[in-house]
Parts: structure tokens; C-alpha cells; sequence
């Protein structure tokens, strides 16, 4: 189960930082009650673009299967909880996300080209993460981290290859914008540890 993680390094600014993943191995419930929030929330992201862009099939389709894929995850990570005896509390959510989405444009088509871009990102960086947490972790939820690798590397170029279709142009500058962004949010401490968090600071 060997998969080219190279176009995921390739593209993302920095790698996850030491600190955050000794922070992941140690809270480990909360690291899957955010995983969990991360599946729905992808999901969910994924039927808006299809509630608002029924004029692109091929949109429709690629969101359409990653919905039911985020969605599969998701079930997938209530199971390892439950078996587990993890509680699912409602959590915050982490400023990642939203810091990215600060920097869509308001108006289309580049509303739609910056969303898909953040797609590809948020979906890098997971891809990214799932990949040097395995290793860390007991063998069953490693195994399933690793699992997890070939569908959201898919998701990463899909949404990429969308935000190419959508722009019509060269989008090489929206996206260095965006991981110039990313990287902050990666290596800037974090109050709270979340799967898309920063290193902790010195509240955590
Ligand atoms: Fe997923
Ligand atoms: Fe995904």
C-alpha cells in the first residue's frame, strides 16, 4: 500500500511541525472528536458547491463522490470512538479553516476558483498529516490513517484540477496567496490543539 505522497510535498509549504504531532499523540480523543468534525465538514463543504454550481457537471460528480466519501470517513471515525469509549463533545472549531476562507474573493467566478483552491489545500494538509501520524500511532488506527491517504491525495487534485477549470487561467498566484497563508497557520502557535492546529502555545 505504497502511495506517491511526492505532488502533496511538492505543493505544500512546510511540513507538520514535531510539536504539533508529539501535542496529537497525546490527546488523542480529542485528535479523533476533531477528525470526525473535519469528515462532516468536508462533506458538508463539498454539497454546497453542488447546490451552487448545478451548471458543472464535472463539479457535480467529483463533489458528489467526495461528499459520500468524507461521509464514509466519517462514519469510519464514530466507529474507532465508540469502540474506544471516546465521548463526541461539541468542540470549537479550528481557526484554520476559517483564516484560509477570509481570503476568498467575494464575487465570482473567483469566489468559486478560491473555494476549490482551499479545498485542495485543507485536503493536502490532511493528507500530509494522516501520513506522519500513522507511524506514531497503535497499528489499527495507523493503519487506518494510511487507509485514508489514496482518497484525500484524489481529493487534493480533483479540487485543484477544478480551480484550474473554473479560472480559465493561470491560478499560480491565488494559490502561492493561499499556501503563503497555510504556512503561517501551520507553524504560528495555536491556543487549542485541533487536527489542522498550529504547535501549542503556551496555553495548551
Ligand atoms: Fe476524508
Ligand atoms: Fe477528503
Amino acid at each position: 500500500m505504497s502511495i506517491d505522497l511526492s505532488p502533496i510535498h511538492n505543493f505544500l509549504r512546510c511540513e507538520t511541525p514535531e510539536a504539533w504531532l508529539t501535542a496529537a499523540v497525546k490527546q488523542q480523543p480529542l485528535l479523533l472528536i476533531d477528525h470526525a468534525n473535519c469528515e462532516k465538514k468536508a462533506a458538508s463543504t463539498a454539497i454546497n458547491l453542488i447546490y451552487r454550481h448545478v451548471e458543472n457537471f464535472e463539479l457535480l460528480n467529483k463533489m458528489s463522490r467526495l461528499a459520500r466519501e468524507e461521509l464514509r470517513h466519517f462514519e469510519q471515525v464514530i466507529a474507532f470512538m465508540r469502540k474506544r469509549g471516546i465521548e463526541y463533545e461539541q468542540i470549537s472549531a479550528a481557526r484554520y479553516a476559517a483564516e484560509l476562507r477570509k481570503g476568498v474573493r467575494t464575487h465570482e467566478p473567483g469566489k468559486l476558483v478560491d473555494t476549490l483552491i482551499v479545498g485542495a489545500i485543507i485536503e493536502a494538509r490532511s493528507c500530509e498529516r494522516f501520513a506522519c501520524l500513522a507511524p506514531l500511532l497503535d497499528k489499527e488506527l495507523g493503519d487506518f490513517y494510511l487507509s485514508l491517504l489514496k482518497s484525500e491525495s484524489r481529493h487534493f487534485m480533483d479540487y485543484l484540477g477544478l480551480a484550474e477549470k473554473a479560472a480559465g487561467e493561470d491560478i499560480s498566484a491565488r494559490v502561492d496567496f493561499f499556501l503563503e497563508k497555510e504556512k503561517q497557520l501551520i507553524q504560528m502557535e495555536d491556543e487549542e490543539f485541533r487536527f489542522h492546529s498550529g504547535p501549542p502555545g503556551h496555553a495548551s
